[in-house]
């Protein structure tokens, strides 16, 4: 017996209709993938890149980890973003968090969670940056949405000081690092409007010459 039978029975749906809407889909887009966007979003079921943005197969490069953080020290993430930058030359990166987010709460909580909280310490990084802010807040849920938002700047920066972004800036090659959230209750994305375009947006210290 298959197993897990009702996956792969709405796998083969899913192929039909595609097929049926465009007879060479499969065919054009197993020899090539040309993707203009790099999403960097939390691996949160609720919030799945193509969808939430409507796009089909092939617009879209993803990577997707607890809490959308970029760490300069994961060469996982950071494989992801050179094949997208030097290879695909895809021109944005978005990176997308969501409100609500338990990565975000789980880094919150002065308790153990287990081996992620090595994973957490980096949100917990971005909250000692921001403690004062944070705190000013009345509830636990504006603390936590405020921390997503500001987890989501950190991370575009991170983007930004990593060697692959800053060459491909330095070499004439249009790029941008957007940073978004999405609303868990109402399907919309916002924009933090913090886009970065180009070396001279990035502090000093994080430049490489
Ligand atoms: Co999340």
């Amino acid at each position: 017996m298959q197993a897990l039978q009702h996956l792969f029975d709405k796998n083969r749906k899913w192929a039909e209709t595609t097929t049926k809407a465009d007879r060479d889909f499969f065919t054009r887009l197993s020899t090539q993938q040309h993707p203009e966007y790099l999403w960097i979003g939390c691996a949160d079921s609720r919030v799945p890149a193509n969808q939430i943005v409507d796009m089909l197969p092939g617009e879209i490069f993803v990577h997707r980890n607890i809490a959308n953080v970029v760490v300069h020290t994961d060469l996982n993430c950071l494989s992801v973003i050179q094949y997208a930058v030097d290879v695909l030359k895809i021109k944005h990166i978005i990176v997308c968090g969501h409100y609500g987010c338990n990565g975000i709460r789980a880094a919150l909580e002065p308790r153990e969670h287990g081996l992620i909280d090595n994973w957490l310490r980096h949100i917990k990084d971005v909250y000692r940056f921001h403690q004062a802010e944070i705190e000013a807040l009345p509830t636990e849920q504006e603390k936590i949405n405020l921390l997503c938002e500001l987890n989501v700047v950190e991370q575009v920066a991170n983007v930004c000081h990593t060697t692959i972004v800053q060459n491909a800036w330095k070499s004439g090659q249009s790029l941008t690092v957007h940073g978004w959230i999405y609303g868990l209750e109402d399907g919309l994305l916002k924009d933090l409007n913090v886009c970065i375009t180009g070396l001279d947006e990035i502090c000093k210290i994080h430049r490489v010459k």
